[in-house]
């Protein structure tokens, strides 16, 4: 079957099984290994990606699902502006140890600035409580989103702690 959908910004098409997981699709197919294997069961958010700019689990999303849809990978991220916030933020917090889990964190950051630029503490845990990180990083997650919203020119919040 081709499936076809627009990645980062391109229209592709795949000829692959309709139940093939959209996460094998995008390592495998379009050779964009940035997006993580971990649990395979939809448990531990590596494998976030952006479907019509809401984060999804892509294991456990089958490729006929994001047929004429839109995905953003951590890939094309960067180019866009809470891409641009999170990643700066990122790095000036130097939030990631091993990485394994980072690129599924960052799209689900990106997802919750994109829709919410000033998240209180409860809208970060929401957004951001099914992306696990066997290294611990959560407070240096939770002050790289505020300092990310504080980059926006109508926050009048301040990083605390
Ligand atoms: S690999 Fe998809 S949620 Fe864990
Ligand atoms: S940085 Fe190592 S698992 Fe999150």
């Amino acid at each position: 079957m081709t499936v076809g959908f627009t990645l980062n910004g391109d229209r592709r098409s795949f000829d692959v099984a309709p139940d093939k997981p959209l996460l094998w699709v995008l390592r495998e197919e379009a050779q964009l290994p940035g997006t993580k294997f971990g649990c395979g069961a939809g448990l531990c958010g590596a494998c976030t990606v952006h479907l019509e700019g809401a984060a999804i689990r892509s294991c456990i999303t089958p490729v006929s699902a994001v047929e004429g849809q839109s995905v953003v990978t951590i890939e094309a991220i960067g180019v866009t502006e809470p891409g641009r916030k999170i990643g700066s933020a990122w790095i000036d917090q130097d939030v990631p140890q091993c990485g394994y889990c980072q690129s599924g964190q960052i799209m689900s950051a990106t997802a919750l600035l994109a829709q919410t630029p000033h998240p209180s503490d409860e809208e970060i845990d929401a957004a951001m409580w099914g992306n696990l990180c066997r290294c611990s990083t959560y407070v240096r997650i939770r002050e790289a989103i505020k300092m990310a919203a504080d980059a926006s020119p109508t926050s009048s919040s301040k990083v605390s702690e």
